[in-house]
């Protein structure tokens, strides 16, 4: 079993998602009202995201869509940050607060279940995604509207489509290759996006 299957049994139930899997494949298996199916980020890609967006202490990291929370606890645990996972999938919700727990830093993350296009993001500093390109797209206003001057956005391997990252790096992890994109949210003056 890949590591994306492994995970996605441990969280919703090993027989419904192994049926769905089986005659859909991944990308077949949505979550009610979710957008996007759950793959994982591969944990190389997790640190490259976080390193590149420079988190530090400082930061509140926002992983919209944040699966098994694997970036938020990354950003608290190796990066000394707060964070915030948004998840439709209640059950994802469950296990990150588990994984949180078990990781030492319950007290510097929170998951919530719910939408990430209803999340007031006004508090964030840092918000990671791996969503779609259609779903950045959507979000772009949004994150431009309600994130401060100086936020940072990290993108796995898509990009906000005419809005260039102000940086992209490559990572190699296991099985692939990603891309990873840094926007740097400008002053509300210069944003015409
Ligand atoms: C590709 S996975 C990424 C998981 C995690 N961020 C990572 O990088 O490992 C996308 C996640 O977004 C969730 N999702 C999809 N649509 C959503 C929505 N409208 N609101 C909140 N979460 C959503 C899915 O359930 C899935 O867990």
């Amino acid at each position: 079993m890949n590591e994306p299957f492994e995970s996605i049994a441990r969280g919703r139930g090993r027989v419904v998602l192994l049926f769905c899997a089986a005659l859909f494949g991944a990308a077949g298996c949505l979550y009610p009202g979710a957008e996007v199916p759950y793959v994982q980020t591969p944990t190389e890609v997790v640190t490259e995201m976080l390193r590149l967006a420079g988190v530090n202490g400082n930061d509140l990291v926002y992983d919209l869509g944040s699966g098994d929370g694997r970036l938020v606890i990354a950003a608290a645990r190796d990066f000394g940050a707060r964070g915030v996972g948004i998840e439709i999938d209640p059950h994802l919700v469950a296990q990150s607060a588990e994984s949180a727990r078990r990781a030492g830093v319950g007290d510097r993350v929170r998951f919530s279940a719910g939408d990430l296009f209803e999340t007031d993001l006004s508090d964030a500093t840092v918000v990671t995604l791996y969503l779609s390109p259609e779903l950045n797209l959507r979000l772009r206003p949004k994150l431009l509207h309600e994130l401060r001057p100086g936020s940072r956005i990290v993108s796995h391997d898509f990009n906000m489509g005419d809005w260039p990252p102000s940086q992209t790096i490559r990572v190699t992890s296991r099985d692939r290759v990603s891309n990873v994109f840094l926007w740097v949210v400008p002053p509300k003056t210069a944003r015409a996006r």
